[in-house]
Protein backbone atom coordinates (compact mmCIF):
# COMPACT_ATOMS: atom_id res chain seq x y z
CA UNK A 1 0.00 0.00 0.00
CA UNK A 2 1.26 3.35 -1.07
CA UNK A 3 0.05 7.04 -0.59
CA UNK A 4 -1.97 6.47 -3.68
CA UNK A 5 -4.07 3.34 -2.76
CA UNK A 6 -7.55 4.68 -2.21
CA UNK A 7 -8.66 3.93 1.35
CA UNK A 8 -12.33 2.48 -0.25
CA UNK A 9 -13.27 0.74 -3.21
CA UNK A 10 -16.58 -0.79 -4.57
CA UNK A 11 -16.93 -2.71 -7.39
CA UNK A 12 -20.53 -3.81 -8.61
CA UNK A 13 -21.47 -3.53 -4.88
CA UNK A 14 -25.46 -4.57 -4.59
CA UNK A 15 -27.24 -5.46 -1.46
CA UNK A 16 -30.82 -7.09 -1.19
CA UNK A 17 -32.46 -7.52 2.19
CA UNK A 18 -34.92 -10.66 2.37
CA UNK A 19 -37.21 -10.87 5.09
CA UNK A 20 -39.82 -13.01 5.74
CA UNK A 21 -43.16 -11.16 5.24
CA UNK A 22 -46.87 -13.02 5.96
CA UNK A 23 -44.95 -16.62 4.96
CA UNK A 24 -43.36 -15.01 1.75
CA UNK A 25 -39.82 -14.23 0.79
CA UNK A 26 -39.77 -10.43 0.19
CA UNK A 27 -36.10 -9.36 -1.50
CA UNK A 28 -35.58 -5.29 -1.14
CA UNK A 29 -32.90 -4.16 -3.73
CA UNK A 30 -32.26 -1.70 -1.51
CA UNK A 31 -28.70 -1.15 -3.33
CA UNK A 32 -28.53 -2.04 -7.25
CA UNK A 33 -25.17 -1.40 -8.41
CA UNK A 34 -22.39 1.05 -6.65
CA UNK A 35 -18.80 1.28 -8.27
CA UNK A 36 -16.98 3.96 -6.04
CA UNK A 37 -13.52 4.93 -4.63
CA UNK A 38 -13.06 7.28 -1.88
CA UNK A 39 -9.57 8.57 -1.97
CA UNK A 40 -7.24 8.80 1.05
CA UNK A 41 -8.09 11.64 3.51
CA UNK A 42 -11.12 12.51 0.71
CA UNK A 43 -14.89 13.04 2.04
CA UNK A 44 -17.08 11.74 -0.43
CA UNK A 45 -20.65 13.36 -0.28
CA UNK A 46 -23.64 11.34 -0.89
CA UNK A 47 -27.06 12.05 -1.35
CA UNK A 48 -30.55 11.46 -1.98
CA UNK A 49 -33.89 10.93 -1.29
CA UNK A 50 -35.29 8.80 1.59
CA UNK A 51 -34.97 5.01 1.24
CA UNK A 52 -32.43 5.51 -1.82
CA UNK A 53 -29.93 3.02 -0.03
CA UNK A 54 -26.95 5.70 1.34
CA UNK A 55 -26.99 4.28 4.81
CA UNK A 56 -27.12 0.55 3.27
CA UNK A 57 -24.17 1.73 1.73
CA UNK A 58 -22.20 3.12 4.37
CA UNK A 59 -23.09 -0.36 6.35
CA UNK A 60 -21.11 -2.06 2.91
CA UNK A 61 -18.11 0.46 3.51
CA UNK A 62 -18.07 -0.59 7.21
CA UNK A 63 -17.95 -3.86 6.88
CA UNK A 64 -21.24 -4.37 8.79
CA UNK A 65 -23.07 -5.84 5.91
CA UNK A 66 -21.56 -7.90 3.31
CA UNK A 67 -22.75 -6.81 0.08
CA UNK A 68 -25.01 -9.54 -2.19
CA UNK A 69 -22.82 -8.97 -5.02
CA UNK A 70 -19.76 -7.52 -6.14
CA UNK A 71 -16.43 -6.38 -3.72
CA UNK A 72 -15.36 -4.10 -1.16
CA UNK A 73 -11.47 -3.44 -0.43
CA UNK A 74 -9.66 -1.32 2.27
CA UNK A 75 -6.46 0.08 1.55
CA UNK A 76 -6.48 -2.26 -1.36
CA UNK A 77 -7.01 -5.59 0.11
CA UNK A 78 -10.37 -7.43 0.16
CA UNK A 79 -11.90 -6.55 3.29
CA UNK A 80 -11.17 -7.84 6.36
CA UNK A 81 -13.03 -7.57 9.46
CA UNK A 82 -10.17 -7.37 11.86
CA UNK A 83 -9.63 -4.02 10.42
CA UNK A 84 -13.02 -2.59 12.24
CA UNK A 85 -11.75 -4.64 15.08
CA UNK A 86 -8.71 -2.72 15.41
CA UNK A 87 -10.53 0.58 15.20
CA UNK A 88 -9.76 1.71 11.72
CA UNK A 89 -13.03 2.41 10.45
CA UNK A 90 -15.67 4.38 12.63
CA UNK A 91 -19.38 5.74 12.39
CA UNK A 92 -21.01 8.83 13.92
CA UNK A 93 -25.17 8.80 13.47
CA UNK A 94 -27.71 11.53 13.48
CA UNK A 95 -28.68 10.46 16.94
CA UNK A 96 -25.38 10.44 19.66
CA UNK A 97 -27.57 8.07 22.14
CA UNK A 98 -26.99 5.38 19.45
CA UNK A 99 -23.14 5.92 20.55
CA UNK A 100 -23.30 6.66 24.32
CA UNK A 101 -24.70 4.09 26.62
CA UNK A 102 -27.04 6.12 28.99
CA UNK A 103 -26.15 4.20 32.18
CA UNK A 104 -22.30 4.88 31.59
CA UNK A 105 -20.42 8.02 32.54
CA UNK A 106 -19.44 10.18 29.10
CA UNK A 107 -15.95 9.09 29.76
CA UNK A 108 -16.38 5.65 29.92
CA UNK A 109 -18.45 5.47 26.73
CA UNK A 110 -15.85 6.95 24.80
CA UNK A 111 -12.34 4.88 26.37
CA UNK A 112 -14.67 1.65 25.62
CA UNK A 113 -13.34 1.49 21.76
CA UNK A 114 -9.90 1.43 23.38
CA UNK A 115 -10.67 -0.87 25.57
CA UNK A 116 -11.76 -3.29 22.27
CA UNK A 117 -8.34 -2.00 20.77
CA UNK A 118 -6.45 -3.87 24.02
CA UNK A 119 -5.54 -0.36 25.43
CA UNK A 120 -4.88 -2.41 29.04
CA UNK A 121 -3.54 1.15 30.84
CA UNK A 122 -6.12 2.89 32.99
CA UNK A 123 -4.18 6.08 33.25
CA UNK A 124 -2.93 6.02 29.48
CA UNK A 125 -6.73 5.36 28.87
CA UNK A 126 -7.18 8.55 30.93
CA UNK A 127 -5.39 11.05 28.71
CA UNK A 128 -6.47 9.57 25.71
CA UNK A 129 -9.55 10.88 26.45
CA UNK A 130 -8.71 14.05 28.31
CA UNK A 131 -7.07 14.97 24.38
CA UNK A 132 -9.98 13.75 22.52
CA UNK A 133 -11.96 15.84 24.63
CA UNK A 134 -10.16 18.99 24.34
CA UNK A 135 -10.28 18.15 20.39
CA UNK A 136 -13.97 18.42 19.43
CA UNK A 137 -14.17 21.37 21.73
CA UNK A 138 -15.36 19.83 25.26
CA UNK A 139 -14.45 20.45 29.08
CA UNK A 140 -12.88 17.46 30.41
CA UNK A 141 -15.12 17.45 33.53
CA UNK A 142 -17.94 16.95 31.40
CA UNK A 143 -16.47 13.41 31.03
CA UNK A 144 -17.85 12.19 34.30
CA UNK A 145 -21.59 13.58 33.13
CA UNK A 146 -24.12 11.49 32.18
CA UNK A 147 -25.24 11.42 28.39
CA UNK A 148 -28.50 12.80 29.87
CA UNK A 149 -26.34 16.03 31.47
CA UNK A 150 -25.63 17.14 28.16
CA UNK A 151 -27.10 19.35 25.51
CA UNK A 152 -27.95 17.91 22.23
CA UNK A 153 -25.01 19.58 20.72
CA UNK A 154 -22.49 18.49 23.60
CA UNK A 155 -23.66 14.69 23.09
CA UNK A 156 -23.06 15.07 19.71
CA UNK A 157 -18.96 15.93 20.37
CA UNK A 158 -18.87 13.12 22.75
CA UNK A 159 -20.18 10.66 20.10
CA UNK A 160 -17.47 12.05 17.21
CA UNK A 161 -14.66 11.77 20.50
CA UNK A 162 -15.92 8.36 21.00
CA UNK A 163 -16.03 7.43 16.89
CA UNK A 164 -12.42 9.32 16.33
CA UNK A 165 -10.58 8.08 19.64
CA UNK A 166 -8.90 4.83 17.81
CA UNK A 167 -7.64 7.19 15.27
CA UNK A 168 -9.53 5.63 12.33
CA UNK A 169 -8.50 5.99 8.83
CA UNK A 170 -11.87 5.79 7.84
CA UNK A 171 -15.37 7.67 8.43
CA UNK A 172 -18.86 7.63 7.68
CA UNK A 173 -21.26 10.97 9.33
CA UNK A 174 -24.58 9.57 8.90
CA UNK A 175 -26.48 12.37 8.69
CA UNK A 176 -24.89 13.19 11.74
CA UNK A 177 -25.80 17.05 11.64
CA UNK A 178 -29.85 16.39 11.09
CA UNK A 179 -31.53 16.62 13.95
CA UNK A 180 -29.05 19.45 15.71
CA UNK A 181 -30.51 23.30 15.40
CA UNK A 182 -29.09 25.21 12.91
CA UNK A 183 -26.66 27.00 15.03
CA UNK A 184 -24.95 23.90 16.30
CA UNK A 185 -25.00 22.58 13.03
CA UNK A 186 -22.55 24.75 11.39
CA UNK A 187 -20.52 24.32 14.77
CA UNK A 188 -20.14 20.86 14.37
CA UNK A 189 -19.80 20.78 10.10
CA UNK A 190 -16.92 23.21 11.31
CA UNK A 191 -15.50 20.82 13.71
CA UNK A 192 -15.47 17.91 11.29
CA UNK A 193 -13.98 20.05 8.79
CA UNK A 194 -11.17 20.74 11.34
CA UNK A 195 -10.77 16.59 12.67
CA UNK A 196 -10.38 15.92 9.16
CA UNK A 197 -7.82 18.09 7.86
CA UNK A 198 -6.41 17.42 11.55
CA UNK A 199 -6.24 13.46 11.34
CA UNK A 200 -6.80 13.03 7.46
CA UNK A 201 -9.31 10.52 7.29
CA UNK A 202 -11.43 9.64 4.82
CA UNK A 203 -14.61 10.41 4.78
CA UNK A 204 -18.79 9.62 3.45
CA UNK A 205 -20.91 12.32 4.68
CA UNK A 206 -24.27 11.73 3.96
CA UNK A 207 -26.76 14.40 4.51
CA UNK A 208 -30.52 15.63 3.15
CA UNK A 209 -29.07 18.77 2.84
CA UNK A 210 -27.11 19.73 0.18
CA UNK A 211 -25.29 22.96 1.94
CA UNK A 212 -23.64 21.01 4.26
CA UNK A 213 -22.54 18.44 2.10
CA UNK A 214 -21.32 20.96 0.00
CA UNK A 215 -19.18 22.37 2.88
CA UNK A 216 -17.40 19.28 3.91
CA UNK A 217 -17.35 17.32 0.79
CA UNK A 218 -14.78 17.58 -2.29
CA UNK A 219 -16.69 15.03 -4.23
CA UNK A 220 -20.51 14.63 -4.24
CA UNK A 221 -22.65 10.98 -5.29
CA UNK A 222 -26.18 11.46 -6.05
CA UNK A 223 -27.88 8.30 -4.93
CA UNK A 224 -31.24 7.38 -6.51
CA UNK A 225 -33.03 3.80 -6.31
CA UNK A 226 -29.84 2.02 -5.26
CA UNK A 227 -27.50 3.55 -7.59
CA UNK A 228 -25.83 6.66 -8.14
CA UNK A 229 -26.82 8.93 -10.71
CA UNK A 230 -24.27 11.19 -10.74
CA UNK A 231 -20.54 11.98 -9.24
CA UNK A 232 -19.40 15.14 -9.42
CA UNK A 233 -17.02 17.66 -7.61
CA UNK A 234 -18.64 19.43 -4.90
CA UNK A 235 -18.13 22.70 -7.23
CA UNK A 236 -19.54 20.88 -10.49
CA UNK A 237 -22.05 19.37 -9.03
CA UNK A 238 -23.72 23.13 -7.43
CA UNK A 239 -22.56 25.14 -10.79
CA UNK A 240 -23.94 22.50 -13.04
CA UNK A 241 -25.72 19.24 -12.64
CA UNK A 242 -25.44 17.17 -15.12
CA UNK A 243 -28.71 14.76 -13.90
CA UNK A 244 -32.34 15.72 -14.69
CA UNK A 245 -32.32 14.32 -10.35
CA UNK A 246 -29.55 16.25 -9.49
CA UNK A 247 -31.53 19.65 -11.44
CA UNK A 248 -34.30 18.56 -9.47
CA UNK A 249 -32.76 18.18 -6.07
CA UNK A 250 -31.50 21.90 -6.34
CA UNK A 251 -35.06 23.16 -7.27
CA UNK A 252 -36.43 21.70 -4.46
CA UNK A 253 -33.38 23.17 -2.13
CA UNK A 254 -33.87 26.69 -3.73
CA UNK A 255 -37.42 26.17 -3.53
CA UNK A 256 -37.79 25.89 0.06
CA UNK A 257 -34.84 28.53 0.53
CA UNK A 258 -37.52 30.97 -1.08
CA UNK A 259 -39.60 29.79 1.08
CA UNK A 260 -38.30 30.68 3.94
CA UNK A 261 -37.02 34.11 3.00
N1 LIG B 1 -32.58 -4.15 7.64
C1 LIG B 1 -33.36 -4.00 6.57
N2 LIG B 1 -34.19 -4.99 6.15
C2 LIG B 1 -34.98 -4.85 5.06
N3 LIG B 1 -35.02 -3.73 4.31
C3 LIG B 1 -34.25 -2.70 4.68
C4 LIG B 1 -33.38 -2.76 5.82
N4 LIG B 1 -32.73 -1.57 5.94
C5 LIG B 1 -33.16 -0.81 4.92
N5 LIG B 1 -34.07 -1.47 4.16
C6 LIG B 1 -34.72 -0.96 2.94
O1 LIG B 1 -33.70 -0.67 1.99
C7 LIG B 1 -33.97 0.53 1.29
C8 LIG B 1 -32.83 1.54 1.50
O2 LIG B 1 -32.79 1.91 2.87
P1 LIG B 1 -31.65 2.86 3.45
O3 LIG B 1 -31.85 2.89 4.93
O4 LIG B 1 -30.34 2.40 2.95
O5 LIG B 1 -32.03 4.26 2.79
P2 LIG B 1 -31.48 5.74 3.09
O6 LIG B 1 -31.12 6.34 1.77
O7 LIG B 1 -30.44 5.69 4.13
O8 LIG B 1 -32.79 6.48 3.64
P3 LIG B 1 -32.90 7.69 4.73
O9 LIG B 1 -32.49 8.95 4.02
O10 LIG B 1 -34.35 7.69 5.10
O11 LIG B 1 -32.02 7.37 5.90
C9 LIG B 1 -35.32 1.01 1.80
O12 LIG B 1 -36.30 0.55 0.92
C10 LIG B 1 -35.43 0.34 3.15
O13 LIG B 1 -36.77 0.15 3.50
MG1 LIG C 1 -30.27 6.51 6.07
Amino acid sequence: MNEQTPTLEMRNVGVTYRKGLLGRQVAVAAVTHVDLTIARGETLGLVGESGSGKTTLARVALGLIAPSHGSLLFEGQPFDPRVRRQGALSVVFQHPEWALNPRLKCGTSIAEPLLVQGLRDREGRRRRVQAMLAEVGLDDALADRFPGELSGGQRQRMAIARALITQPRFVVFDEAVSALDVSVQSQILNLIRRLQAQHGFAAMFISHDLAATRYVSRRIAVMRSGAFVEVATARKFYDRPDHPYSQALHATIAGEAGCAA
